[in-house]
């Protein structure tokens, strides 16, 4: 069987005061959850998340890399600054760095590289706006977002990395996924795996993101294709977070 993953997202969220008790909150309640668990941070608390998660059960990441390895690119943070920091995740290609931030399915791609050379785990996000689902070409967009890394780094890259579908529409909507509707895309994103190397797909965790919260997670775990969630909004409360890891 898959493990069942759980992450958040808090996006750019938090402070040092808030963030000591949001984990306090959430290494009391993590010894029922059993899914592996990670929260990623914005850079400025990797340090603390890292002094406060050391030896839990609790992983934790960031948010987003450079695809360069170094050099004169003001403002940017590196795949090996990150391994200062013993992140064990970060989070490739979220639509919000897609949309607002001008990250092409090219530039995603090298991202995700960048992250395994390093030995990261990517969390490669992929989904389709409204208007594309309303298109009819969900397919087309998330096949497009995955294919640009599977010709890149290819797919057995992705024994080594997390995909999280996440529908634009139901990012911070408040509107989920109906969990047929998820299961449908991730059956989609398994199969396209399962015809490149049916190992691979079968061990790879795919998350689904978007107004997850403790109560619809249950039943949007319990399809057979998804495998946890990568959650925004619902992450920034202990307990509302750690019930979705115990759905989990
Ligand atoms: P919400 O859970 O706030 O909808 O955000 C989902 C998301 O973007 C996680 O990466």
């Amino acid at each position: 069987m898959r493990r069942k993953f759980v992450a958040g997202n808090w996006k750019m969220h938090g402070n040092l005061v808030d963030n000591d008790a949001l984990l306090t909150g959430i290494l009391a309640g993590i010894g029922e959850v059993r899914a592996e668990v990670a929260v990623c941070v914005p850079f400025p608390y990797l340090a603390q998340a890292k002094a406060k998660l050391a030896g839990s059960k609790v992983a934790w990441g960031a948010q987003n890399l450079s695809q360069h390895a170094k050099g004169a690119y003001t403002g940017e943070v590196s795949a090996l600054m990150l391994n200062d920091f013993e992140c064990k995740y970060v989070i490739v290609g979220h639509s919000e760095r897609r949309a607002l931030y001008g990250e092409s399915d090219a530039i995603v791609a090298e991202k995700y590289a960048a992250a395994q050379t390093a030995g990261l785990v990517p969390i490669l996000c992929v989904g389709e706006t409204l208007e594309e689902r309303e298109a009819g070409i969900t397919e087309q967009v998330v096949g497009r977002q995955l294919d640009a890394v599977l010709n890149k780094s290819g797919v057995i890259s992705f024994a080594n990395a997390v995909i999280a579908y996440e529908p634009v529409w139901a990012i911070g909507t408040g509107k989920t996924a109906t969990p047929e509707q998820a299961q449908a895309v991730h059956a989609f994103i398994r199969a396209k795996i399962r015809a490149l190397d049916a190992e691979v797909a079968e061990h790879l965790v795919i998350q689904y993101g978007g107004s997850v919260k403790a109560s619809n997670a249950a039943e949007l775990f319990a399809q057979p294709d998804i495998d946890g969630g990568l959650i925004g909004g619902a992450s920034l409360n202990a307990e509302e977070f750690l019930a979705i890891c115990r759905a989990a």
